[in-house]
């Protein structure tokens, strides 16, 4: 097959906000604890965090951290996770039939996002608590001193604000699984009243809005309207929350989940242009995706074999799905979807960053690793230039189960002073695309390097035993001509092209 692409770096989408880079890390099995923090751990620092882990932290490229959930934040108590260690409460964690034991709470977690250049991303807990909860952990975290919350957290030894930006205001309140799952008017009144009474303390926060959990709810469409009439004035962004895996076998379906989160993000940039409309606002509303990825949620029910609330365990193995190529691939492609839209999603969060779904897995006072998909994610924080622009792309299509006639190849290209990146799929899942690049558009290409995962086995994946089974190559088949590159994209593949 072969596939034809022209770039031309005067049609911009927009400009790439670095926050399109972030991740998750919620109170969920292993990803806090013996996932970031191990005090007994080799790597250990002096606040018992793993040092192996901040390291591939930092290599991954993750710029917000969203904390501390997730369906964890529905139950949370904040306070819990402040002061004296030895006075913190073991508290029941009912999202995951675990037991919370709140040795990392906001300060410290805070101390961690440091080690790794992170910005903190604040979830409230508006699914069992309200305004008044909200209000004092801003206090906390946001103010001086000179008042109760800020002055203990002076005494908590951290004399400096956290000086938190984004918050979100509670986590997927349409889903019956949420603890305090509400109706859309219901939800949208409290969040409302909460996002003006954060205002008052400090009207510049940027505040988001829980749209729905995935574009398959029945309430979708008309939740994020009935929410976004109500806070229209008052929030930033609304949230969209988007997990593939394949159906059935259905590789070819799987392989276009991109179409899929592309007609989201549009689906909801539409009903939030309408609302500004009916409101009459001259702001506009963009979108924090904060929940994405591969997850394998048919094979894993882990939560639901932990049943006597007796015993829950502390920090129990929970969605530790081990990812393949096939799935590095599509993960590659939601995230050349995310770039495509980066004048509407200015911020995104891999859920989640280690042990659950995550790139980075550990094992306890033993190694940690890269997934597959460690590698998509990287090299895009790491390769993407400043702007997003627009493709024009003529490619064969193949026909999905799920989305009709889609195209064999995905691609985005970003560009700045210093050169021009694109990022390719091939969802072919046997035959190779050559794809050819029109560069009349750029001043001049004198050198051209990719990279491609890709493996013969599409379902291979690192573990435990094989940690670097699978790794990126360089392509070689890149050949620069007068007003082309030329590229060949083996089968199931993701590529990084870059231009210079
Ligand atoms: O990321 C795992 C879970 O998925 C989160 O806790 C929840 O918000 C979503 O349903």
């Amino acid at each position: 097959f072969r596939a034809h692409l022209t770039v031309d770096p005067h049609f911009v989408v927009g400009p790439i906000n670095r926050r399109l880079f972030g991740s998750f890390v919620e109170h969920l099995g292993r990803c806090v604890y013996d996932g970031i923090y191990e005090p007994s751990h080799a790597t250990a620092d002096e606040d018992g965090f793993r040092y192996d882990v901040i390291e591939l932290v930092r290599e991954l490229g993750v710029s917000t951290v969203r904390y501390p959930g997730g369906n964890f934040v529905s139950g949370y108590r904040w306070e819990d996770g402040i002061g004296p260690r030895d006075e913190r409460p073991r508290r029941l964690d009912l999202a995951w039939h675990s037991t919370e034991t709140n040795e990392i709470g906001l300060d410290e977690f805070a101390t961690w996002l440091d080690k790794v250049d992170g910005e903190l991303m604040y979830a409230i807990n508006l699914g069992t608590r309200g305004v008044l909860e909200a209000l004092d952990v801003l206090e906390y975290a946001n103010l001086r001193s000179g008042t109760f919350w800020a002055d203990k957290r002076v005494a908590n030894g951290r004399p400096q604000p956290h000086d938190i930006r984004m918050w979100c205001l509670g986590n997927e309140m349409d889903g019956p699984w949420q603890l305090g799952h509400s109706t859309a008017e219901e939800y949208a009144q409290l969040a409302a009243t909460t996002a003006a009474a954060m205002r008052q303390v400090d009207p510049d926060l940027e505040l988001v809005v829980c749209g729905s959990s995935g574009a398959q709810m029945p309430t979708f469409g008309e939740w994020e309207r009935v929410v976004l009439e109500k806070t229209y004035d008052d929030v930033d962004f609304i949230s969209c929350h988007a997990y593939y895996e394949p159906k059935g076998g259905d590789y070819g379906s799987f392989l276009a989940s991109g179409v899929n989160m592309d007609r989201f993000i549009d689906a909801v940039v539409a009903t939030a242009d309408s609302v500004k409309a009916v409101v009459r606002s001259d702001k506009t509303i963009n979108i924090s995706f904060d929940e994405w990825n591969v997850w394998y949620q048919s094979r894993y029910n882990d939560v639901d074999k932990i049943t006597d609330v007796q015993t829950w365990p502390v920090a129990p193995r929970l969605l530790e799905d081990s990812y393949s190529v096939l799935d590095a691939v599509v993960f590659g492609s939601l995230m050349i979807s995310l770039i495509r839209h980066a004048d509407r999603v200015t911020s995104a969060s891999l859920a989640q960053l280690v042990n659950v779904i995550a790139p980075i897995m550990t094992e306890p006072g033993g190694p940690a690793w890269r997934q597959t998909t460690f590698y998509p994610f990287s090299l895009t924080s790491k390769l993407a230039r400043s702007t997003a622009l627009e493709l024009r792309l003529d490619c064969p299509t193949y026909a999905t189960e799920e989305y009709g006639e889609v195209s064999l190849v995905d691609a985005v290209a970003t560009h700045d002073d210093g050169g021009t990146t694109i990022f390719a799929v091939n969802r072919s899942l046997t035959d190779e695309v050559t794809l050819e690049i029109d560069t009349r558009a750029l001043a001049g290409v004198g050198r051209a390097e990719a990279i491609s995962l890709f493996d013969d086995d599409i379902h291979a994946a690192n573990t435990l035993a094989h940690q670097d089974r699978v790794t990126p190559k360089a392509n070689t088949s890149v050949e620069i001509g007068e007003a082309t590159v030329t590229i060949t994209l083996p089968p199931v593949s993701w590529t990084v092209l870059t231009l210079a």
